[in-house]
C-alpha cells in the first residue's frame, strides 16, 4: 500500500489532496448561465455527475472563488455542455478569466435561456433545483429541462491532462442503437444525394462520424471536407419507419465539379432539390429547413423529442456565414 498523502492526526495537504482527487479519469463540461442583465457566463468544470433519473437530476460543482460564481448562485437556470475531444482549445478559453469567453462562440437559448454550445458532444439544459453549500464550493443541482447528444469522441481529463478515450463507440455501435448517420454535403450551393436505385433520393449515410475531414461514404468513396466546418444538424426519428437519423451538414472542401462522382451520387442545386422524389417525409421538411436556412445565412439545429422536438438556431458569426456569401 501506498504512504498515505494526509492522515486525520494531521491536517489534509490540500495541494496533495488536489492530486489525489486528480487521478480520477472524468469528462470535461462547459457550464454557462446568464448574469442578472443577461450576458452568457461560463467556465471549465469536470465536477459534472448525473445523479437521478426521476426525476431527471445532475449536478456540478462551482468555487466560491470562480469570477461567475455570483452568476451561478443567483441565476434559475444554467446548461452542462460536455466537450468532445477536438475542444481542448474551448476547454482552455473557459477556464481562464477571459471577460470574452463567448465572443467566438456559437451558442443558442434552448429551453430555460441558459447558452447551449451548438458544438458540443452533449448537453443538457437544466433549471436549478437545489443549491448545497459546500466549503469553498457550492453544489449547483439542476433538473434536465431538455438535453442532446452526438456520437463524437470526448474530451477526458486525468492528472490534470486532456486525456483521449480510444474508440469510444464500439464497431456497430450506431447500427445497433439503430441510428443512421446522413449528411448534408453543400458544395458551392449545390448538395449531394444518392440514388437508391427506386427512382428516388436519400441523403449520403456514412457508418460513422470519423474526423472532420474525410468521409467514407456507404460503398466506400471518400469525400474530403473542409475541416473544423461539419456541424450537427438534425436529430430525429422516423415514424413508422427507419428508427433514428443523425444529421450532420458538412462543406465539400473540392469543387463539386472536379469531384469524380461514382454512380448513384449527384449534385442537386440547393434550390432546386427534388422533394417529389424525397420518399422520406422528415427528410423532406429537412431539406425544405436547409433551404430556407442557407438563404438566410442562419442555421440552426433540431433535436427531435417525444413534445414535437425544438429547434436551436446558430449565432450569425459562424464560420458558414462565409460560404454562403458565395
Ligand atoms: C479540466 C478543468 C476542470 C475544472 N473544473 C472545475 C469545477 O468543477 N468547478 C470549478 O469551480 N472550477 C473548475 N475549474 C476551474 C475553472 O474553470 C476556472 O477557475 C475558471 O477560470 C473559472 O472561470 P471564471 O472565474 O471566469 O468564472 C476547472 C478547470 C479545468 C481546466
Amino acid at each position: 500500500m501506498f504512504a498515505p498523502a494526509g492522515k486525520t492526526a494531521n491536517p489534509i495537504d490540500p495541494v496533495a489532496l488536489r492530486r489525489a482527487f486528480g487521478t480520477f479519469v472524468t469528462g470535461v463540461t462547459i457550464i454557462t448561465t446568464r448574469d442578472a442583465d443577461g450576458t452568457p457566463r461560463g467556465m471549465t468544470a469536470n465536477s459534472f455527475t448525473s445523479v437521478s433519473l426521476e426525476p431527471p437530476l445532475l449536478l456540478v460543482c462551482v468555487s466560491k472563488s470562480a469570477h461567475s460564481y455570483g452568476a451561478f448562485n443567483s441565476s434559475d437556470a444554467f446548461a452542462v455542455n460536455l466537450l468532445h475531444e477536438a475542444q481542448t482549445d474551448l476547454s482552455n478559453l473557459f477556464a481562464s478569466k477571459a471577460a470574452n469567453k463567448f465572443d467566438t462562440v456559437h451558442h443558442d437559448n434552448v429551453h430555460t435561456g441558459a447558452p447551449v454550445l451548438a458544438d458540443c458532444l452533449t448537453w443538457f439544459d437544466c433549471k436549478v433545483h437545489s443549491r448545497v453549500d459546500a466549503g469553498d464550493h457550492v453544489v449547483l443541482i439542476g433538473e434536465v429541462q431538455a438535453f442532446g447528444t452526438s456520437p463524437s469522441a470526448p474530451l477526458g481529463f486525468c492528472r490534470g491532462r486532456y486525456a483521449s478515450v480510444k474508440d469510444p463507440l464500439p464497431p456497430g455501435w450506431l447500427e445497433s442503437q439503430g441510428m443512421i448517420v446522413g449528411y448534408l454535403i453543400d458544395s458551392d450551393g449545390r448538395l449531394l444525394l444518392r440514388s437508391d436505385g427506386e427512382g428516388g433520393w436519400v441523403l449520403p449515410c456514412a457508418k460513422r462520424r470519423i474526423t472532420d475531414s474525410e468521409l467514407k461514404l456507404d460503398g466506400g468513396n471518400a469525400l474530403t471536407l473542409v475541416p473544423d466546418d461539419t456541424f450537427l444538424y438534425s436529430v430525429f426519428d422516423v415514424t413508422d419507419g427507419d428508427p433514428g437519423y443523425l444529421i450532420y451538414r458538412a462543406r465539400l472542401a473540392q469543387d463539386s465539379a472536379a469531384v469524380a462522382l461514382p454512380p448513384g451520387l449527384r449534385f442537386f442545386p440547393v434550390d432546386q432539390l427534388p422533394y417529389d422524389e424525397i420518399p422520406t417525409r422528415e427528410i423532406r421538411s429537412m431539406l425544405r429547413r436547409y433551404a430556407r436556412e442557407r438563404a438566410s445565412k442562419r442555421f440552426g439545429i433540431y433535436v427531435d423529442s417525444n413534445d414535437g422536438g425544438r429547434l436551436a438556431m446558430v449565432g450569425d458569426a459562424q464560420p458558414w456565414a462565409n460560404f454562403a456569401q458565395s
